[in-house]
């Protein structure tokens, strides 16, 4: 059976980053309903090997199809980096991810060199080096793996706190130094480190960020597709295989407003829901 246009969009995430992705498709479709899980007990995701990655993206979207969705938003890079082309081939619901959103906005920004910062996963996968040379574009990829934990720590949130500008400092130094015209925020987390990156970088630089990239891409899809919710009120179900109470209190940093009443879901019901 076709799903319906009222049927969820499914999102997934290693943990708190794809809340970003959650609060662009609230803005862009206030009237889509959304089912949001959050891996937070497998968190991160950037410094796992790809095939583990692929294991947990699989039981993610495995998940997600419970809810009969219309839709599923990989919402992290590092996943969209190690599952994609299986999840697209394996799903009988449509998959979209935050790399070819992410690339595509960042061509359309620039016609000089591309920035890329992201997790340790998704730079040693290659993608954005492959999806970049494929349209002809000087790139440079840096991985930066303090920076989720500095997020999550909440250090993110003053922009001129020395742990923030010396690990930025020293990650960007190769990117200022290339002058490049655009930096995809290649990890769902790293909006929330914009202010300071762009501070850094300076104005002519152009932040990408691929979470809002995919919100635009998923909006397109559905519009194209006929399939847009008519209009009602937001509807967001989030479930977390981690702390229901930690991912209430810290989702106002991610998703702009407090997310109530998370659930729980246990990793062993994630690997069960694939077999
Ligand atoms: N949000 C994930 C991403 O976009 C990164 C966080 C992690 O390492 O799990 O890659």
């Amino acid at each position: 059976m076709d799903p319906e246009t009222n049927n969820p969009i499914a999102v997934f995430d290693s943990g708190l980053g794809g809340l970003t992705v959650v609060s662009e498709l609230a803005r862009l479709m206030p009237a889509e309903p959304v089912v949001y899980l959050g891996d937070s007990a497998r968190v991160p995701y950037g410094t796992k090997s790809l095939a583990t990655v692929r294991r947990f993206a699989m039981e993610n979207a495995a998940f997600c199809r419970r809810f009969d969705p219309k839709l599923i938003l990989v919402a992290c890079n590092t996943a969209s980096a190690a599952a994609f082309d299986e999840l697209r081939a394996t799903s009988d619901v449509p998959v979209l991810d935050v790399i070819r959103p992410a690339v595509a906005a960042a061509l359309a920004a620039t016609d000089g060199p591309i920035g890329v910062i992201a997790t340790e996963g998704t730079v040693t996968s290659g993608i954005y080096e492959r999806l970049l040379t494929e349209a002809h574009r000087p790139m440079l990829a840096q991985a930066c793996p303090l920076l989720v934990p500095i997020i999550e720590e909440g250090r993110a949130e003053n922009p001129d706190d020395p742990i923030v500008l010396n690990a930025l400092g020293d990650y960007l130094h190769a990117m200022q130094r290339r002058r490049v015209g655009a930096l995809i925020l290649g990890c769902t987390h790293y909006p929330l480190l914009a202010t300071a990156i762009s501070k850094l970088m300076g104005p002519d630089v152009v932040l990408i960020n691929s979470g809002q990239a995919a919100a635009a891409a998923a909006r397109d899809y559905l519009t194209r597709e006929a399939m847009l919710a008519p209009a009602g009120a937001t509807d967001l179900r989030c479930f977390t295989t981690g702390d229901p109470a930690r991912f209430a209190d810290l989702s106002e940093r991610f998703a702009g407003h407090v997310i109530e009443n998370v659930q729980a879901v246990s990793t062993d019901e994630l690997t069960g829901a694939c077999s």
